[in-house]
């Protein structure tokens, strides 16, 4: 954890256009630049993704995928691999989304695709959250526990500094509110919590910890002053270039805590 907050835009599969993405990308480039505190990163799909990497470096921009496969080459049709997403320059790798691990990705490949980017040089914001809140028995807690512990199975324990965590409960995802700012910090500790019995609790105590699920301009602040993240993993708003500009400045303006 540090001081500085990060703000990661995941664009999912918009928009439908390359002019609509470097639009949006040319705004966020803008606004990211005049940031103190915050930095930025858009993760756009991969086919905009070499046309969207700054031709100059922007210290508070930066560019990510919204994943990649863990073998280097090779007979894997439709893949991409870490080393063509360094090679272009993206500096990020989104793994294990909820609608990735929906569409197949199990823990263990998510494990292997987290030491893929990180061998790479990459910085992967590996996503994990339950799917449902069990109110009564509370076992979204060991849910979300088992989710962690295997999705960092066999990943190296000094290799732990290198990883942003993305708590996205998949239930607050695409809805109308995100879940409550006091429930983000208690979960976000759980998630920290168990981070520390897999790398240790100097790495736990330093690990940035994102949160995402229906976050705007207007919660955002909230989220992270009472919720204590580190910053957030934003859909829909990261595509709304007035209300992303808007979530930028709103987190950049916080009182530094
Ligand atoms: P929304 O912000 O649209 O709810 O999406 C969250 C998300 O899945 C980001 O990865």
């Amino acid at each position: 954890m540090t001081n500085r907050k990060l703000i990661v835009g995941n664009w999912k599969m918009n928009p439908g256009t390359l002019a609509e993405a470097k639009k949006i990308a040319a705004r966020a480039r803008r606004i990211a630049t005049t940031l103190e505190h915050t930095d930025a990163v858009i993760c756009p799909p991969f086919v905009f993704l070499g046309a969207l990497v700054p031709k100059k470096p922007v210290k508070q921009f930066h560019i990510g995928a919204q994943s990649a496969y863990f073998e280097e080459s090779g007979a894997f049709t439709g893949e991409v691999s870490v080393t063509m997403l360094h090679d272009i320059g993206v500096e990020y790798v989104i793994v294990g989304h909820s609608e990735e691990r929906a569409r197949g990705d199990t823990d263990e490949i998510v494990a292997k695709k987290v030491k893929a980017v990180i061998e790479a040089g990459l910085t992967p914001i590996v996503c994990v959250g339950e799917a449902s809140r069990d109110i009564e028995g509370a076992s979204h807690y060991d849910v979300l526990k088992e989710q962690i512990k295997n999705s960092f199975a066999g990943v190296p324990k000094r290799v732990g500094r290198d990883i942003i965590l993305a708590y996205e409960p998949v239930w607050a995802i695409g809805a109308k509110e995100s879940m409550l700012p006091e429930q983000i910090y208690e979960m976000s500790l759980f998630v920290k919590k168990v981070f520390s019995d897999a790398f240790g609790a100097e790495t736990a105590v330093e690990v940035t910890v994102l949160y995402g699920g229906s976050v705007n301009y207007r919660n955002a602040a909230d989220i992270i002053s009472i919720g204590k993240v580190d910053g957030l993993l934003v859909g829909r708003e990261s595509l709304n270039t007035v209300g992303f500009v808007e979530l930028l400045k709103a987190v950049d303006g916080m009182k530094q805590q």
